[in-house]
């Protein structure tokens, strides 16, 4: 039988995508607002045993989490055989250790919850640092896939004589696969966080690569200071202008603008998260995985 894909507000580029590469069906609902801001769901497809997938991208959880929470709920009072989460972006990776006392891990509280409302859950790049393996604080079939293959695809295509750049030793694994797959040559910076929004980017002179194009790769671009800090480093060292690519276009408040004036070449994205700055596809990464299940 078909699958049925339910897409959630935000999410139908990338979930009409794969609705037409697993030629699955598409589930109706409504989802909105009561004026007082409470959510509203009503289911309008029939979910009685069938397979369900249902597509939420997980930045800015907190607004999307409850409206997930009750339509899991419904689906599961309406006996869907079923569900399957794609959550392009899973939100709540970050906080992974209790850095000062009394400060909640809110990976694991968020893991959990989410392993209470869904029977499996498929995402791409999740931010695994301490924390290496989704499994560790997921109680359900997790699959954590890899945008590396498109984005060493892009670059390949797009930037002739380019240099990949990881701002901090967590992108070492990103940027380590993307140069394996292109023979790119790579350098990992030092980086040093005070804050939310205040980092420090060591970033060494080396005339060799001054004519190269500075590619930044990173999963998560979220306040943008990651790469402003490293663009404005990279220029005082000599370094062309940069391309910053990332996995995830969390983009907080003005982070996009704000790197934009940093000076550089192009910020590109993947579409995990939908931005104007969506250059490269992972829907086929995510279809090839639900075919397999
Ligand atoms: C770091 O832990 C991540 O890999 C990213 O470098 C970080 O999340 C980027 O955040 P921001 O854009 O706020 O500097």
């Amino acid at each position: 039988m078909k699958k049925t894909v339910f897409i959630f507000p935000g999410n139908e580029q990338l979930g009409e995508r794969l609705i037409s590469q697993l030629d699955a069906d598409k589930g109706a609902f409504i989802l909105r607002r009561f004026p007082d801001s409470e959510t509203y769901i009503r289911l309008l497809t029939d979910v009685r045993d069938r397979d369900i997938i249902v597509i939420c991208t997980l930045h800015q959880p907190d607004q999307k989490f409850l409206p997930l929470l009750f339509f899991c709920n419904l689906l599961k009072e309406k006996k869907a055989g079923s569900i399957c989460l794609v959550a392009p972006y899973l939100g709540y990776m970050r906080q992974d250790k209790e850095f000062n006392t009394g400060e909640a891990i809110t990976a694991v509280y968020f893991a959990k919850q989410l392993s209470a409302i869904v029977d499996q859950l498929i995402t791409i790049d999740p931010h695994l640092h301490r924390i290496k393996n989704l499994q560790e604080i997921y109680s359900i079939p997790c699959s954590a896939l890899h945008a590396q293959e498109v984005i060493a695809g892009w670059i390949k295509n797009n930037i002739p004589h380019a240099l990949l750049i990881g701002p901090d030793e967590e992108s070492e694994q990103w940027v380590a696969n993307v140069s394996k797959n292109t023979g790119i040559p790579f350098l990992i910076l030092k980086k040093t966080r005070h804050g939310d929004r205040n980092v420090e980017v060591e970033v060494p002179k080396m005339k060799k690569y001054n004519t190269h194009i500075p590619v930044l790769v990173d999963d998560i671009i979220s306040s943008a200071g990651t790469m402003i800090e490293t663009a404005v480093n990279l220029k005082k060292s000599g370094f062309k202008q940069p391309v910053c690519i990332g996995v995830h276009a969390v983009f907080a408040k003005e982070a996009y603008e704000n790197l934009m004036r940093a000076g550089v070449q192009e910020i590109i994205t993947s579409n995990t998260i939908h931005h104007p700055t969506n250059k490269i596809d992972v829907s086929k990464i995510i279809s090839r995985r639900l075919l397999e299940i």
